[in-house]
């Protein structure tokens, strides 16, 4: 923050309707007064997001993700606060000022942005070494690898100098600091010989962000040396388990599926064959995140990992993070080749799009790894094999698609459907009568039960912050110390002075918090869902108890926690209990 003025901001968020926004990302249906959709944050099928147009706030209530529109574009997108009121912006149409590129302001700036900034050079710059007569080696190896220049140009591979620190040469005479150039991960340093360049004499795989911002590179030796890849260690720009290799030109592949491998040559090889839906993790094992981008843009992924016992047991893990994404995974066989660069490059792309329209569904490719552990020759493992595949067999949704994969797999192991629908529904019982996994799992990052106190205090400020008029009427009843939650306290206090200053903006309070776990309690408030009691009275009279109980429980919690013989705090109490006898709520 503080990066642009608050009326600035105000003003982009005054142009940026929060329902128009999300709508851009995700389909939103009406509902009453405000719109609801499957919300992006978790893997969900029912409409748990409430986006509510009068507060310009959307709210989870299923995985409490919640905040105003720049929290939404900045989650979505993961960007930091200033890129996303940079999208907001530029959408609007309102030009923001120009920052002046004086030295103070350029160490200033955001870390990030700096970082992604100097990025952007390097790569530049390994793009240009790939065409000077030292890169002369790498262009080679990249060609006789069967890239094309067009392949080569829209990957933006380079190379890294042949002397360790061409690349550290270039950045100082573009004026940037050995300390910006220690955080960006392309630079070492060690006493003997100072800063270096992390990656020299490799091929350089510039990898982005789904935006196409270089976010870090991978390196590969031309050779047989060690390590094949050295990476970019995570940034502040770099954020391994949020990105994906290729996904900024796989989001835009208009495929029905996406294409999940394990090396950057991989997903370059795929596209330049045709299949520009394929996307890797960087270096890292496939993760959660990675599975709920995903998410957004496609149902089903297809596997491609190598065909080593390595890439098996990756496969067998990243199927059960794709599923808990709501995503529909299939394996693709690529024997006897050990990963689609080699594939296609002794196949062809036609022979690969056979392998995909032959691909596995997972729930078979798990059957044959849970295989292995059994001897299907010896009756009481194999009973013990199918008591477990029926575990497995539950796990689908009953139904068409339970009693499909029911049959398959009968057919599959020569026994009758009727035999393995038994024993399906014999495991069923002994589960207790709930299919284990598919019993709700409550989604990463779900609030824990709260006390009843921040819950009725929280309860109450979503009243409060329903509107302006609202929050003016209960005012009158209501105090800043009523609230003995210090962060409803805090908003409270807020929230008075944007409505004596004329501005009353809930959904601007995220910017004062900036603690994930705050950003979280603060969105349960704002998003607390009021009950709508049909009239005024009605109203008057649930408010009423509502406020009774808050200010009972910050009486009970002020003379608890009492100094005694505090005579001042005393009397304000006893002043209190009185006040509370008379009070009469009414929301004129
Ligand atoms: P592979 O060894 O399967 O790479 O590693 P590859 O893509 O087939 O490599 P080529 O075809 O020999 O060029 C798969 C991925 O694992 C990571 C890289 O992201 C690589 O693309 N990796 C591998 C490393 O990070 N470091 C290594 O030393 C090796
Ligand atoms: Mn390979």
């Amino acid at each position: 923050m503080g990066f642009y003025s608050q009326e600035l901001v105000e003003e982009i968020r005054s142009r940026s309707d929060i329902v128009d926004v999300v709508s851009g990302y995700i389909k939103l249906q009406r509902k009453g007064s405000s719109y609801v959709c499957v919300c992006p944050f978790h893997n969900d099928h029912n409409p748990s997001m409430n986006v509510n147009r009068p507060r310009q706030m959307y709210y989870c209530f299923s995985c409490g993700a919640g905040g105003d529109v720049f929290k939404f574009v900045m989650d979505y997108e993961n960007l930091s606060f200033p890129e996303a009121v940079k999208v907001l912006a530029d959408r609007a149409g309102i030009a923001l000022p120009e920052r002046e590129d004086s030295r103070e302001e350029r160490e200033s700036r955001d870390l990030k942005e700096r970082i992604l900034e100097v990025n952007k050079l390097a790569a530049q710059f390994y793009y240009y070494m790939l065409r000077q007569p030292d890169g002369r080696q790498a262009y080679e190896y990249l060609t006789g690898r069967g890239l094309s220049q067009e392949t080569i140009r829209s990957f933006g591979l380079g190379c890294s100098g042949k002397r360790g620190n061409e690349l550290y040469q270039y950045l100082k005479s573009k004026g940037y600091s050995d300390s910006l150039l220690k955080e960006s991960g392309l630079m070492n340093a060690d006493e003997k010989r100072g800063m270096y360049d992390r990656f020299w004499n490799r091929v350089m795989f510039p990898i982005m962000d789904t935006r196409s911002r270089v976010i870090g590179f991978g390196g590969r030796v031309m050779g047989d040396a060690k390590p094949k890849y050295l990476n970019s260690p995570e940034t502040r720009a770099f954020d391994k388990s949020r990105n994906l290799y290729g996904l900024h030109l796989a989001r835009a592949s208009r495929k029905p599926n996406m294409i999940l491998c394990e090396g950057y040559m991989d997903v370059i090889a795929l596209h330049q064959a045709g299949f520009n839906q394929a996307v890797a993790s960087l270096g890292t094992a496939f993760t959660q995140q990675q599975s709920v981008i995903l998410k957004r843009y496609t149902n089903e992924v297809l596997l491609t990992y190598d065909s080593d016992d390595a890439g098996v047991r990756a496969a067998a893990r990243a199927i059960p993070i794709l599923k808990d994404a709501g995503l529909r995974a299939r394996v693709i066989n690529m024997e006897p080749y050990k990963d689609p660069d080699e594939f296609i490059r002794a196949l062809g792309a036609e022979e690969f799009q056979k392998r995909i329209d032959s691909a596995e569904s997972s729930f078979f490719f798990e059957l044959r790894i849970l295989e292995r552990n059994y001897d299907l020759k010896d009756p009481e493992s194999k009973t013990a094999f199918f008591r477990e595949v029926s575990g497995k067999l539950l796990e689908f949704e009953a139904g068409i698609e339970r009693n499909n994969y029911i049959e398959a797999t009968a057919a599959r192991y020569h026994l009758s459907a009727e035999q393995l629908r038994k024993l399906v529904s014999q495991t069923g019982e002994r589960l207790g009568g709930m299919p284990r996994a598919a019993a709700p799992k409550p989604p990463p990052g779900r609030k824990k039960p709260d006390d009843a106190e921040p819950a009725a205090q929280r309860l109450l400020l979503g009243w409060m912050s329903a509107d302006e008029k609202h929050f003016r009427s209960i005012s009158r009843y209501v105090e800043p110390e009523d609230f003995t939650d210090p962060l409803c306290r805090k908003v409270v206090e807020l929230l008075r002075e944007q409505t004596e200053s004329g501005m009353f903006q809930p959904a601007s309070l995220y910017q004062y918090f900036t603690e994930e776990e705050e950003q979280k309690k603060l969105s349960a408030a704002l998003g607390a869902q009021i009950p709508v009691p049909d009239g005024r009275a009605e109203e008057e009279k649930a408010l009423q108890e509502l406020i009774l109980r808050v200010k009972q429980q910050s009486i009970a919690w002020q003379t608890e926690n009492m100094e005694p013989g505090d005579m001042d705090t005393l009397m304000k109490i006893v002043r209190k209990r009185r006040e509370i006898e008379k009070l009469h709520i009414s929301l004129d």
